[in-house]
């Protein structure tokens, strides 16, 4: 007898696809927000899927014709028992076999079909979306992405997409589906007996009310297990990223019993919602059970009456127990919909982070600056805050000059280093290169014009090489090596195990600070743009490795503009001019003597 197995691969799949998933993206931090409308979550994706509509039609009508197939299926059983059994007659058999062969096939070539193609869809479409958002990322402020765990953001990029995927594209076929289905087998046991079918869909509606309450309750069970799951990652981010720290004071113990409350809490959420879960699927069943009691004494007694077939009844109530469970999917469909949709709105979130800055569509392409510099009464106050870090600064620097940039902690010295190569923009007044607005630049030509040496060097997993074909994309290794003498930085990359193959580690953790530093010395030489902004580049290093590092320094700061934001005299001294920032504004300082 049919079971109806060939119908559960599509709906299951739109149900593991949502529901599934969505257990899974809990990964992140998830506050307790209202779901997003669906019709807002379509409005925003929609356009990632748009490329693929066509196949999407045709995927759909595929998921529209299998139902059919099922319901065929299900009636060469019939005419098996009415036609051969109940008669004892051999003859129709070979017939009858031959179509059901001839359908079964069709089935299978269909829901293969239905199914791959579902997932080159859904999978182009998640790989659409996800290379959107992470570009998205790649253009937010640096900050704004350091303040965020990354953990957590790249969830929003890996599961939360997936779930978007499940409602956009699985969840319409599955709903699509099940909508289908119900309406083939219910037009079927209308047509085979109209009386016995109102007593079978009676149960229906119940069902479907059931199935509501019920699912309001698990949403509300999986949405605590997420918020709480959100909970875990962090107290595991913050633990694992301060391993040193845990170690280092005997914190592990402590650290391991958060880490385990937090999974208490995650498990009791999961639990309750095991237990709605696990009480709605028998009472289903036992309602399902009823219907079908009654079906079959109100059948039995239809057949003896001549109104319905042995065969007849049989297929009904194979038809109506294959009506349940779309009915039931639609459902799950719902809660599944609802705890997606929460992903949905962190992946919007991501979509609706403002850009750093944005480029003029008419921006232009400076080409090589010759180095002049303008700070022209710039006021600055970072985004959400009031505090005017700058006020009314102001600084001309001539191409080729070096310009010491002292003030004390916190003035704001980064603040104008980020503004020179615009990873900010000015509440007011302007930054200009060679007299051009560097708003009106495109960030590609500015970023090439203006190199900036942070105090912590900027290294990238990867190796020596690597990091430094940064500076210069295509560099040859001798040219490498060239530049790396320059600033001396040969002696130590020929003494590392693998020379400039060697891996740095994460941050360039495997080597030490001073090393670190002269690296992103001699990326910044590759670089060769014609405007330096050195941001304490040897603060924190012990004194030898700054004298070491000094005239690397020297060398680079020479023979172009240079901003150098420092405390060590010896600098000072060789700076043109040096420049003090106090109170959001810079004045000129008498110059360093007796150095
Ligand atoms: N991303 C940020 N958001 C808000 N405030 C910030 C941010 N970065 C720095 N600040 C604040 O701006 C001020 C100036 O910072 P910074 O330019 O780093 O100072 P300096 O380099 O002179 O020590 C500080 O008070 C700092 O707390
Ligand atoms: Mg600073």
């Amino acid at each position: 007898m049919p079971t109806g197995e060939s119908s559960r691969p599509r709906s299951e799949r739109g149900r593991t696809r949502v529901g599934g998933r969505s257990r899974e993206d809990t990964a992140g931090l998830v506050a307790v927000a209202p779901a997003l409308r669906v019709r807002e979550i379509f409005r925003r994706f929609w356009p990632d899927a748009r490329p693929y509509r066509r196949w999407i039609g045709v995927g759909l009508l595929i998921a529209l014709l299998v139902p059919l197939v099922e319901a065929a299926e299900i009636w060469m059983f019939k005419l098996v028992v009415d036609d051969v059994l109940v008669p004892r007659d051999l003859e129709p058999l070979a017939m009858i076999a031959l179509a059901t062969v001839g359908i079964v096939a069709t089935g299978g070539v269909l829901s293969f079909a239905d199914e791959y193609l579902a997932a080159w869809v859904g999978e182009r479409f998640v790989l659409d979306l996800r290379t959107r958002v992470y570009g998205h990322l790649q253009r937010a402020t640096p900050e704004s992405l350091e303040d965020r765990r990354a953990g957590d953001t790249l969830t929003r990029v890996t599961h939360d997409v997936d779930s978007v995927e499940g409602i956009v594209l699985s969840g319409v076929a599955a709903a699509l589906s099940a909508v289908t289905r119900i309406v083939v087998f219910a037009g079927i046991l209308v047509y085979l007996d109209w009386v016995l079918a109102v007593v079978a869909l009676v149960a229906a509606p119940f069902l479907w009310f059931l199935a509501e309450r019920f699912s309001r309750r698990i949403r509300r069970a999986s949405r605590e297990a997420r918020r709480r799951s959100g909970g875990l990652s962090a107290v595991g981010e913050e633990s694992l990223g301060s391993a040193a720290l845990v170690q280092a004071y005997n914190r592990e113990d402590a650290e391991v019993a958060r880490f385990r409350r937090e999974g208490e809490g995650i498990m009791s959420a999961e639990l309750a919602a095991a237990r709605v879960r696990a009480l709605f699927t028998p009472v289903v069943d036992l309602i399902e059970l009823g219907a079908a009691l009654l079906v079959i004494g109100m059948g039995t007694w239809a057949v003896t009456e001549g109104r319905i077939t042995v065969g007849g009844l049989l297929a009904f109530l194979t038809y109506v127990t294959q009506l349940y469970s779309p009915v039931r999917e639609l459902g799950g469909l719902v809660t599944s919909v609802y705890s997606a949709s929460a992903a949905a709105e962190r992946v919007i979130e991501v979509l609706d982070m403002d850009p750093a800055v944005t480029e003029r569509p008419d921006a232009l392409h400076l080409g090589r600056a010759r180095g002049g510099v303008v700070i022209d009464g710039v006021t600055f106050a970072y985004p959400g805050t009031d505090r005017r870090i700058l006020d009314g600064a102001s600084l001309e620097v001539a191409p080729g000059e070096t310009v010491a940039l002292v003030g004390g902690n916190g003035q704001g010295k980064s603040t104008i280093a980020k503004l020179l190569v615009r990873f900010h923009d000015p509440g007011s007044g302007a930054v200009r290169i060679d007299g051009v607005d560097v708003r009106d630049v495109t960030l590609e030509a500015l970023r090439e014009n203006v190199t900036v040496l942070l105090q912590e060097a900027l290294i990238m997993h990867g190796s020596v090489r690597d990091n430094l074909l940064l500076g210069r994309p295509g560099a040859t290794d001798s040219e490498l090596m060239d530049a790396a003498r320059e600033t001396g930085a040969d002696a130590f990359i020929a003494a590392l195990p693998d020379g400039l193959d060697t891996v740095v580690g994460q941050r360039g953790r495997r080597l030490s600070g001073g090393q670190r530093q002269l690296l992103a010395i001699t990326r910044a030489l590759l670089r060769d743009a014609p405007i330096l902004v050195l941001d304490e580049p040897t603060t924190g290093l012990d004194r030898s490795v700054r004298e070491h590092l000094r005239e690397p320094v020297r060398r680079l700061a020479r023979e172009r503009t240079a901003i150098l934001i420092t405390h060590d005299p010896v600098a000072m001294g060789w700076a043109d001019r040096v420049v003090a920032l106090t109170d959001g504004r810079l004045v000129e300082q008498a110059p360093v003597a007796g150095i």
